[in-house]
């Protein structure tokens, strides 16, 4: 699996019947297969005639937007963020029996910086549904390990200087119109039984790593 260029579609890391019925199999295939698709072909597309910057990997392109030349640099905020954000949209999901608990250790951060998981899943999905057209609603955390929720439009990504995301969902309707037409708020409440806590945890664990 190839970290820079050229692109690969990273395969879904569960079947497309797995999520079903909070996400049905067709929304998965559009999803994965179709949108996230496009998004790795047209990144190589943009970094195709820029060799120079052929070598650099997601994370790597997307925090050194300001530097790269126009046009280069939409293509690769659009892009790159596309991709960024939903591999780990669709590695943060586990079928419902399999999604976990988070760990102590975020618990323990969840409690202070939240009060409880409650409230942590009551301002992400004020974050979801509040986010203006396309988006995505995001868990962060500090390289210290403090918590926040945060928003962005497109495929935008939070500072990945400051911030190390742990989990996020798609608000784009393509994420969810097929099963739930306008009904937002009802996809973010099935998205909540499929969070892949364990995986969240980790990531929460092994932060300084992706800083
Ligand atoms: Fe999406």
């Amino acid at each position: 699996m190839s970290c820079m260029y050229p692109f690969e579609l990273k395969p879904l890391p569960y079947d497309y019947e797995a999520l079903a019925p909070a996400l049905d199999a067709q929304t998965l295939h559009f999803h994965h297969d179709k949108h996230l698709q496009t998004y790795v072909d047209n990144l190589n597309k943009v970094l195709a005639p820029y060799p120079e910057y052929q070598n650099l990997s997601l994370r790597s392109l997307l925090t050194r937007l300001e530097s790269l030349p126009q046009p280069l640099c939409t293509g690769v905020r659009n892009n790159a963020g596309g991709v960024f954000n939903h591999q780990l949209y669709f590695d943060c999901m586990a079928p419902a029996q399999q999604s976990g608990k988070p760990s102590q250790c975020l618990q323990d951060a969840i409690q202070r910086d939240f009060g409880n998981l409650e409230q942590l899943l009551s301002q992400l999905k004020q974050a979801a549904l509040g986010q203006f057209g396309s988006g995505w609603a995001w868990l962060v955390t500090t390289a210290e390990g403090t918590l926040s929720i945060c928003s962005t439009p497109n495929q935008d990504v939070p500072n990945l200087c400051k911030f190390v995301p742990l989990l996020l969902v798609d608000v784009w309707e393509h994420a969810y119109y097929l099963g739930y037409q306008n009904r937002r708020a009802d996809y973010f409440d099935a998205w909540t039984t499929l969070i892949h806590w364990s995986l969240v945890s980790n990531i929460y664990e092994s932060r300084a790593s992706f800083l």
